[in-house]
């Protein structure tokens, strides 16, 4: 495999916030080339890597069908169907997290061929595999073809994996403006998640987290909330905050995902794609599938999917991964852009570093209390 040149004039240092810092002089320049050139050679080192997110997302389904197989024997005590229930969701989460460790593997290199950038992209839509599983369940089912969701997903990883396959691993990328990114965007990026946050998600999430003493509790907090985010002047602003947010951070991720980046960077745009599916999918689900297409309330038993619930539930169960990866995401996606901004502004790498840990650990946290609450879990 020849060893492929950069198309930057002043290729790019892996720093900080890799990719942000040119270097300037003679010596400093040469040595970039090295380095350039080593990351080429460690990228080009795993062509196969690229195509493992995304069959690993086609065959997502399949852990979770395997878990409905045996959850009832489970429930009734039976050992082996206990263990082999927990093995397969646990699979299911674990799909998502390996298409994160080759995101990071896959941008540890620079990425000097269309075929390498190709293969970044894929694998950072592959972590949003649970929540593609329910776009197309919730669409498929509307559609009334309710059965071809697996099969519909297949077809689309399987070519997804075609085009990283097919992507060309000699060509350069062409020396293009396409990796750069104007400085107001991650700022607005920031404030309008800030404002979401502050005006919305928080109260939301902390509305979840209280159906663990109670779906009760829950449904009477949510109307108190409701007075606020479903009032004519608040909900058009949390709404179109939620699609600049989409919009400008794939935008952001799309950009990004041209430079070389270190696990920190991965972790952020690997959260920050599936929030850009996820958020757009349940916002679909709670304002047309619930209110208008089922005619139903969009409140606890409709999250829980009563009386069935998550777990008993061949369709509700892919709702498990996918809610608990979307508070998880939605956490460690607010601590990396802290990270990010905490930095700038003089505070140590290994403090920010230390941010984004604790963060992971308290999104874990959360997202595994809600969770155990919308199963039925009661303090
Ligand atoms: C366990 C996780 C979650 C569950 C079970 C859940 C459930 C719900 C439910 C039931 C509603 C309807 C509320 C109502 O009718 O008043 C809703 C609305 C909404 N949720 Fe979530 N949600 C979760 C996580 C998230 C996350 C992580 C985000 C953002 C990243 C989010 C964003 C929204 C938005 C924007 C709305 C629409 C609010 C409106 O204008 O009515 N949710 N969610």
């Amino acid at each position: 495999m020849p060893v492929l040149q950069p198309p930057d004039p002043q290729p790019r240092l892996p720093a900080r916030f890799a990719g942000e810092t040119t270097v300037a002089g003679g010596t400093a320049r040469a040595r970039a080339k090295d380095q350039s050139q080593a990351l080429a050679q460690d990228a080009d080192a795993t062509p196969w890597l690229g195509l493992l997110p995304p069959l690993g997302a086609a065959l997502y389904p399949l852990p979770l069908a395997v878990f409905h197989a045996h959850v009832e024997a489970a429930r009734a005590g039976g050992i082996l169907d206990t263990a082999i229930a927990t093995a397969s969701l646990s699979v299911a989460f674990l799909i998502p997290l390996l298409a994160l460790l080759a995101v990071a593997r896959l941008l540890r290199g620079t990425p000097v061929t269309t075929g390498q950038l190709r293969a970044r992209r894929v694998a950072l839509l592959a972590v949003s595999a649970p929540a593609c599983f329910v776009v197309v369940g919730v669409f498929s089912y509307v559609a009334g073809v309710s059965d071809w969701d697996r099969w519909l997903l297949a077809v689309f990883w399987a070519s997804m994996a075609v085009y990283v396959a097919r992507g060309d691993r000699a060509r350069p990328l062409a020396p293009t403006a396409a990796g750069t990114i104007p400085g107001w965007l991650p700022r607005a990026h920031g404030a309008a998640a800030l404002a979401f946050i502050l005006m919305f998600l928080a109260w939301h999430l902390g509305n979840h987290l209280l159906g663990l003493l109670g779906d009760e509790l829950h449904r009477s907090v949510m109307h108190t909330l409701r007075h606020v985010y479903r009032s004519p002047w608040v909900e058009p602003v949390v709404l179109g905050l939620g699609a600049f947010l989409v919009v400008s951070g794939l935008t952001l991720a799309w950009r990004a995902s041209r430079r070389q980046g270190d696990f920190l960077r991965a972790l952020q745009l690997s959260a920050g794609v599936y929030l850009a599916v996820a958020l757009p999918s349940h916002v679909n689900s709670v304002l047309y599938f619930a209110r208008s297409f089922l005619r139903i309330e969009s409140d606890w038993d409709f999250a829980v999917g009563a009386p069935t619930g998550l777990i008993g539930d061949p369709w509700n169960i892919r709702l498990v991964p996918y809610y608990a990866l979307a508070v998880a995401a939605v956490i460690t996606h607010a601590f990396c852009g802290l990270r990010m901004v905490l930095v700038a502004h003089g505070v140590s790498d290994t403090t920010g570093r230390r941010l984004v840990a604790a963060g992971t650990g308290l999104a874990v946290v959360v997202a595994t209390a809600i969770m155990f609450g919308m199963c039925g879990l009661r303090l």
